[in-house]
């Protein structure tokens, strides 16, 4: 008795003692809202690293003579000072274990440093080494231009963040890219289209004159991981923002913007010299219209002199463009390019176009309609919603609903490639043809765009869609970095083997030289002293740029999923650098936002790394895409078929039949696979030897189709949706065996979004398996979970108020 009582009373203590534990280090952890993104620079909370940190920097030498510089040595030393709970003095000369930041132009052994060392450092790079000069240790921070200064200062402080040695470093570090662009879908009325965290940042109806703390911080944010461009508003755009009121509020921010080397762009709406000039047309080959351009442009630039340039959306979703003057995509893009260039402005012309035209079959753009009879079937067959559903992506289109026989109409997959290729190399050379990453729209897993692999006389610019619009929206935890890295990484073989999208993007892949590190071209004008850039500088460096839309909102942690501000980071972080891999850039963000603790980061970056895996396998596994609901694109809809338009149906998309399921864009359907160069072709053509992984994309396979482990292809369905939640399931584990080890303000939030996006994955598992069986009628496999719903009740659900669906301008 005694015996076992003792074995209890020292279990129990042991117990009481570790939750003891567990509560003081929680209670030591400080409140986080989450506000202060991955810029949280707390005490460095390793005693002997912290000492080791403040004997190896004691000062600082940091001329400040541009507002750039000033923000720089600003950040550095609040940074420091907060990391190593100490002040550290400004010198004028070097004293030993000193930093020394600056240019060439300030100092000596910074020119000397560059010319010997770093001979190819070009552009906003930034060279962060340590060396002994007369004696005295010194840390350098370097660069040609100040941007770039600001660059390293912000690198040196993810250094110490991230607990990394600074005594011998040398280590250097360029943009591959030159344009570095967050899009924001955000309209004038602070709605954000495709939004989840809250409102639009910019409050317009307070600029000018009152300046939110959060522009500050959105630069400071941006800047630290080489962001360099903000475009203002929706690409669903709203003339207004061109007229003169507007403009004096974009003034506001471009000026908090531009000591932070962020400038802004704004969308053009096609149709604003009718809108808002008193024109009567917009054709771009009118002079009048050219000229009403040109004084716009002239205009801008007297308030803004480093204005980026328009993003414009033409010809697509029902936005005007020159094709409803019975122009050309280069007529248009050309126009805007002539009308910036004299400022060094610049065009990026989308390549995300359908056109609002009725579908019908046999258009030029498809030659081969794809399982007409098959498809007519699962028309019949499928959903039999009778809510009229209007997608939100539509904007004042007029429409006519398709005939079930028109459903099965045009590949929207092929018509960027139709209506761009022809025209390669006929743009100006200030015009970025900006190019969804996929050539769908945004789906969890997408084959990489065929424009990527076709225009090599056009520069194409990367879109990328950091909102995660198709990704669970505000509550599904999903890192982006491996999406990205995925089609960055694709080979488009456009100049042989090795041709990849990253390549194509930087440039390299048909300018040699560019995109190396050490020859990306300065292109800055108005911000550094260099000046403005000429149409001749352009030409003779072709433009790069990768684009992300953003994810950012008034929400008090910017992005409403905590984990939401790791993909406004690694889009960041690879606009930069390409070549990062997406572990490397989870583990500096976990390091930073949440804590250098092993344990913390080995959980949390296994989450994340196994987390967009997941959410194409309980959404869209093995190649299905657009299926999900039209409220909102919110939850899944594979039964939809009456959309106005056929290529808003996901039934157009996935094509269930009682044979089998997926979009044929082989020879015998769609053929969208001769977009692609023959090597890329080839490795899709076959569907039983197609990357698993693309299946759906590019076969309509049977129901009992042989996958490469031998299941049937519905068992692997039903597998991969049970994998999907099952993975959700293991990172609330994970992060349930973080307790204590996160502050409990964001352990919380994040648990209950965890609980939200599992219940998610199971009813996109549920409703998509119930509905898919209604035309495989085979059972579901042994070990993935049934359904506790019937699929009427799953197609009667409505949230005609999902977020994201502000679509008011
Ligand atoms: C998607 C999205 C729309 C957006 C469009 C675009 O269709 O749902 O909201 O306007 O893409 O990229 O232009």
């Amino acid at each position: 008795m005694w015996n076992i009582m003792r074995t209890f009373s020292q279990k129990s203590v042991v117990r009481t003692l570790i939750m003891a534990c567990t509560l003081l280090a929680s209670l030591q952890l400080r409140a986080e809202d989450g506000y202060r993104l991955w810029l949280r620079y707390d005490r460095i909370d390793d005693p002997a690293l912290l000492t080791q940190y403040r004997s190896s920097v004691t000062a600082m030498v940091f001329p400040a003579p541009s507002p750039t510089l000033l923000v720089a040595r600003n950040e550095l030393l609040d940074d420091m000072g907060s990391m190593l709970d100490k002040k550290l003095p400004i010198r004028t000369t070097p004293s030993d274990n000193c930093i020394l930041a600056g240019t060439p132009s300030s100092s000596p052994v910074i020119a000397q440093l560059l010319s010997s060392k770093y001979p190819g450092l070009a552009g906003d790079g930034y060279v962060l080494h340590s060396q002994l000069v007369e004696g005295k240790h010194l840390i350098i921070i370097a660069a040609h231009s100040d941007i770039g200064v600001l660059y390293g200062v912000f690198a040196f402080l993810r250094l110490l963040q991230t607990h990394q040695p600074i005594q011998n470093i040398s280590l250097s570090s360029s943009p591959l890219v030159q344009r570095r662009i967050l899009d924001h879908w955000d309209n004038l009325t602070r709605t954000v289209e495709r939004g989840y965290a809250g409102a639009s940042i910019w409050n317009w109806h307070l600029l000018p004159d009152y300046i939110d703390q959060r522009y500050i911080d959105y630069a400071r944010a941006n800047a630290s991981i080489g962001i360099n461009g903000t475009v203002l508003t929706n690409v669903n755009a709203n003339s207004l923002v061109l007229t003169p009121l507007y403009l004096q509020k974009v003034r506001a921010l471009a000026d908090v913007f531009r000591p932070y080397g962020i400038r802004v762009y704004l969308t053009a709406k096609f149709s604003a010299p009718v809108d808002i000039g008193g024109l009567k047309t917009a054709d771009p080959l009118d002079p009048a219209v050219q000229k009403w351009w040109k004084d716009k442009c002239d205009e801008i630039y007297s308030l803004i002199p480093d204005f980026g340039g328009f993003l414009v959306k033409a010809n697509s979703e029902g936005q005007p463009g020159p094709q409803t003057y019975g122009r050309t995509h280069t007529d248009g893009a050309n126009m805007f390019a002539d009308a910036l260039a004299p400022h060094g402005g610049i065009v990026m012309w989308r390549a995300f176009v359908y056109d609002v035209r009725p579908q019908r079959k046999n258009e030029h753009f498809d030659d081969n309609p794809a399982h007409a009879e098959g498809h007519k079937a699962a028309t019949a067959d499928a959903g039999t919603s009778k809510t009229p559903v209007v997608d939100s992506g539509a904007h004042n289109i007029p429409v006519s609903r398709p005939s079930p026989g028109e459903i099965s109409a045009p590949d929207r997959f092929k018509q960027a490639y139709a209506e761009f290729t022809p025209f390669d190399g006929k743009f100006r050379p200030n015009v970025l043809i900006q190019v969804k990453n996929g050539p769908i729209d945004f789906q969890p897993r997408e084959p990489f765009s065929p424009l990527f692999g076709a225009m090599s006389k056009t520069p194409l610019m990367m879109e990328f869609q950091i909102t995660q619009e198709y990704l669970g929206q505000g509550t599904h935890l999903v890192y982006e970095a491996p999406l990205f890295k995925e089609v960055l990484d694709a080979d488009t073989y456009a100049n042989g083997k090795g041709s990849t999208v990253a390549k194509i993007i930087d440039g390299s892949a048909f300018h040699p030289g560019q995109g190396s590190p050490f020859t990306t071209p300065t292109l800055q004008p108005g911000i550094s002293p260099g000046g403005q850039t000429t149409v001749d500088q352009l030409a003779a460096a072709p433009l790069t740029g990768m684009a992300g839309v953003s994810n950012i909102g008034n929400e008090r942690n910017w992005t409403n999923h905590p984990f939401g501000q790791a993909n406004w980071y690694a889009f960041g972080r690879l606009a930069w650098d390409h070549t990062l891999s997406a572990r490397q850039i989870a583990d500096e963000w976990v390091k930073q936002t949440f804590s250098n603790n092993t344990t913390v980061v080995s959980a949390i970056e296994k989450m994340m790394m196994a987390s967009r895996e997941a959410v194409v396998n309980y959404m869209t596994p093995l190649g299905l895409h657009h299926i999900m609901s039209s409220s909102g694109h919110y939850g899944p809809g594979p039964w939809l078929n009456n959309a106005p338009r056929a290529d808003w149906n996901p039934v157009y998309y996935h094509r269930a039949d009682a044979y089998g399921i997926g979009f044929d864009r082989t020879a015998t359907g769609s053929n969208a696979l001769t977009q692609y160069q023959p090597q890329v072709r080839q490795q899709w053509l076959d569907s039983n030897t197609c990357d698993e992984k693309f299946l759906l994309w590019f076969h309509h396979v049977s129901w009992s189709h042989k996958m490469k482990d031998g299941h049937t292809f519905w068992d692997e369905l039903c597998n991969r949706y049970q994998s999907g939640v099952d993975t959700v399931k293991w990172m609330q584990r994970q992060w349930k065996s973080l307790a204590g080890l996160i502050d409990k303000e964001r352990f919380t939030q994040v648990s209950m979004l965890l609980n939200i996006q599992e219940k998610e994955a199971e009813w996109w598992r549920n409703a998509c398996l119930l509905y898919f069986q209604t035309f495989s009628r085979m059972p579901i496999p042994p070990g993935v979970g049934h359904a506790d719903q019937t699929l009427e009740y799953y197609k009667s659900l409505r949230f005609p108020y999902a977020p994201g669906t502000g679509i008011s301008l």
